[in-house]
């Protein structure tokens, strides 16, 4: 199949970056069957990253395995503030991490952290362990860390689920039908994952660590009503081009 081909049928079936896609298409493909393969997979409608099996996140390619939450670009801004607020050595907790992207960019980033991360969803949980060198624990939020992280969290970073449940059904087939909802389903507000992670933080924050995770603008007041119930101290940084807020909150 020629480039113009494969660009058609992407084209074809809605691909908006077609072109740009072709090209990853064609890089990916080993022999010619391969490159139809892959082809057929993306115009049957699974996301880009699932066909590639890869993600670009800041300068690095992190492994997104099928079923599997596709870091955002948009996240490249939470990932950037963390990388801000980390100090080399930092430890620092990777919550709710997907693939594992914003751990593996603070990682690469900062020298010498002490990375752990987090998952409740088994296949993101070994997804994780593909790209992240430290410990990746499976369970229900703070549950799954290990006592002796209490108190000693530099950074805590956490893109938890924050799609309001009735908004779901809006988002794109991409996501809908090849994410998984807990992924997605922030609860009737889309705060409700996010309260939680809030609520507790302060016993896992070292003094002075920092809390951050991604909203939406419209969630962000509730959200730093939230940090402030907490008594951690907060702020916020949102970046117009990306669409996405980040709040924080500082442990004094
Ligand atoms: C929006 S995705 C973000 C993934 C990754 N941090 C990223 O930015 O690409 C949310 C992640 O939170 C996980 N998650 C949802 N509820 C959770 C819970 N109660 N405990 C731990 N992880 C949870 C999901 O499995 C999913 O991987």
């Amino acid at each position: 199949m020629t480039l113009d081909l494969v660009v058609s049928r992407l084209r074809a079936a809605g691909c908006v970056f077609a072109e740009d896609e072709a090209r990853l298409l064609v890089d990916a493909a080993g022999t010619p069957a391969d490159l139809a393969a892959l082809v057929d997979r993306r115009v049957a409608g699974l996301p880009l990253e699932h066909v590639l099996g890869w993600a670009a996140f800041l300068d690095l390619r992190i492994a997104v395995d099928p079923g599997v939450f596709v870091p955002r670009r948009r996240t490249e801004f939470l990932a950037t503030r963390a990388i801000d607020l980390a100090s080399p050595g930092a430890v620092v907790v990777d919550l709710c991490c997907g693939t594992g992207a914003v751990g593996a960019a603070i990682a690469a980033a900062v020298p010498g952290i002490r990375l752990s991360a987090a998952d409740v969803e088994p296949a993101a949980v070994r997804c994780a362990r593909r790209n992240l060198t430290g410990p990746v624990y499976e369970g229900d939020l703070y549950a799954a860390l290990p006592a002796s992280l209490r108190g000693r969290v530099d950074v805590l970073v956490a893109n938890a689920p924050y799609v309001p449940s009735d908004a779901v059904d809006l988002m794109p087939p991409e996501a809908r039908l090849h994410e998984p909802l807990v992924a997605l389903d922030g609860g009737p507000d889309g705060l409700a994952v996010l309260r939680r992670v809030v609520a507790d933080a302060p016993s896992w924050l070292a003094q002075g660590g920092h809390l951050l995770f991604e909203t939406s603008a419209r969630q962000a007041e509730a959200a730093v009503e939230a940090v402030h119930a907490a008594g951690l101290t907060p702020s916020t940084a949102s970046d117009s081009e990306l669409a996405t807020t980040v709040v924080i909150g500082s442990r004094p």
